[in-house]
């Protein structure tokens, strides 16, 4: 059986450098034999979550709002490995891969049994000179909270500074290292 991978993309410019990273390790997930989509969250309409808590009386991904998620949550309960590939905001978690995040909250009600094993890749690109200076270390220290909290594993990531659009192109190393993640991801 194929792993099903899904890889979310959040920059909302064309060409963003998270974006290509996200590619390369697409592109290697598919070579390696896995089943992979790449979603651009920064298309999607995600609405913040209204912690209505209706998901709790509904069941897992039952949540009320009619937006783009009703589509993405039954992938998500389907994936066997996901990859955030974002660039970092404000020293943080970019608001259209947080609001996301935050929506995973419907899957809860059975103790986010869904996201139990799923393993995790993340990939981070910032203008700013390193990981610490940029913020991209808090997104980070985030994600070791959310998927511990949530059971999966985060399986490596990839982050790198990279300010102009498509500026990652000229970094063969880090370009490797995202294939490596799509292969790691579907081993
Ligand atoms: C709203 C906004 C906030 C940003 N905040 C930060 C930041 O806190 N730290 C940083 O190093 N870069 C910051 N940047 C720069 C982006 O992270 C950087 O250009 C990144 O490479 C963009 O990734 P992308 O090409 O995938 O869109 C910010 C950019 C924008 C538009």
């Amino acid at each position: 059986m194929k792993k099903k991978i899904l890889i979310f993309t959040a920059s909302p410019r064309k060409d963003g450098n998270s974006a290509i990273l996200a590619l390369e390790a697409a592109r290697a997930a598919r070579q390696a034999g896995a089943s992979v989509e790449v979603i651009n969250l920064a298309r999607l309409r995600i609405n913040p979550c209204r912690a209505c808590d209706r998901c709790r009386e509904k069941g897992p991904g039952k949540c009320v709002q009619k937006d783009d998620m009703q589509k993405l949550y039954p992938k998500l309960i389907e994936a066997e490995g996901l990859i955030l590939a974002h660039p970092v905001y404000w020293f943080s978690i970019n608001a259209q891969t947080k609001l996301f995040v935050d929506r995973w909250y419907a899957l809860g009600g059975d103790e986010y049994t869904c996201f139990r094993n799923k393993k995790i890749g993340l990939i981070l690109t910032y203008a700013d000179r390193d990981v610490f200076s940029s913020g991209g270390i808090n997104a980070l220290r985030a994600y070791q909270d959310i998927f511990n909290y949530l059971g999966a594993e985060i399986i490596g990531a990839v982050y790198t500074s990279a300010a102009g659009q498509g500026q990652v192109r000229k970094q063969a190393g880090r370009l490797e290292e995202a294939r490596a993640l799509g292969r790691k991801l579907a081993s």
